[in-house]
């Protein structure tokens, strides 16, 4: 059972020792879901999912992995249905919601507004994404599969590619990789690089340097892994975007240039950067990856809640 974790909002929130462990959980919750058999490892527990921006998989996988460990959800996937419409803050909706919860899962535009939920919450909060910060929860996704794949991060050349200065994804995982012993190789489009804060963490506290990059071709045969991500549109002003939206894809073309055993990751939503046609490719796991959602979040709910 990991050390004690109160609420999950940064990936380095977590020690490598409770990281492991929670994998190691997450290879027992795959085993519960294999077995398709009830649960009720969370029985009388309740999981708030209070959504202030939208979502697909990191919603429907927390409330999948809740409902799969026997426990209840309840939330809102958009605020303006909620009394947030009517001014309410964030400190009085989750005062509010703790009372009707076990463990709260908040996405928020705002960056820091998951640190500052714990100020106003007695149950766990976990980040489900914090503005352009962090998604420390998807990064566990990440490191799971990218374990699964490669059984080590030691020494694996990793190409974080796309909108690195507003893709919460990126900023989390590449810290986590940084800690984990991976190369780090950023690619993005001039003006769209990772935040000087992540580069200064990774070279001064971790003593990482990361090769930074424009052209997604440059380094692409040594990778790895190679992660692509989106260009965060909302983050972003209408021109902004379409100066910047498909500068890069990923097809069969620049596929044939990686490594046979190389995986190509993306959290999703894909809007494209990678081509249909790659689907087709073994290399291209990224719904599996979306899928390990499910038990990697079955791992930090039980985790959180003490339950197991
Ligand atoms: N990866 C991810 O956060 O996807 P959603 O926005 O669909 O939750």
């Amino acid at each position: 059972m990991p050390e004690s974790l109160k609420s999950f909002i940064n990936i380095s929130d977590l020690t490598e020792k409770q990281l492991y462990d929670l994998f190691d959980i997450a290879d027992s919750m795959q085993e519960i879901l294999d077995k398709k058999e009830p649960c009720d490892i969370c029985k009388g527990k309740i999981l708030a999912t209070l959504f202030y921006e939208p979502s697909t998989r990191t919603r429907l996988s927390f409330e999948c992995a809740m409902l799969r460990l026997g426990g209840k959800v309840l939330g809102f996937s958009d605020a303006s249905g909620s009394s947030v419409s009517k001014g309410e803050s964030l400190a009085d909706t989750i005062r509010t919601v703790a009372g009707y919860s076990d463990v709260i899962t908040l996405r928020h535009p705002h960056e820091g507004s998951a640190r500052v939920a714990t100020l106003y919450s007695h149950v766990p909060i976990i980040n489900a994404g914090d503005g352009g910060h962090q998604h420390p929860t998807q990064c566990l996704l990440d490191l799971y599969t990218i374990l699964k794949k490669k059984n080590t991060f030691a020494g694996l050349n990793v190409m974080i590619s796309g909108d690195l200065k507003f893709g919460r994804t990126t900023h989390s995982l590449a810290i986590a990789l940084g800690r984990l012993g991976a190369n780090l190789y950023f690619a993005s489009p001039p003006g769209l690089e990772m935040p000087d804060y992540i580069i200064h963490q990774l070279e001064s506290d971790l003593h990482v340097q990361p090769i930074i990059f424009h052209d997604l071709r440059e380094h692409i045969g040594i990778a790895d892994v190679v992660y692509m991500t989106r260009v965060q549109r909302e983050r972003l002003g209408e021109m902004e975007y379409l100066k910047y939206r498909g500068s890069y894809v990923l097809g069969n073309e620049t596929l044939h240039e990686t490594k046979s055993d190389a995986i190509i990751l993306h959290p999703l939503p894909r809007v494209g950067e990678i081509k249909p046609e790659v689907d087709a490719d073994p290399r291209a796991i990224y719904f599996e990856q979306a899928y390990n959602g499910v038990p990697v979040r079955m791992a930090l709910i039980a985790t959180l809640l003490g339950v197991i």
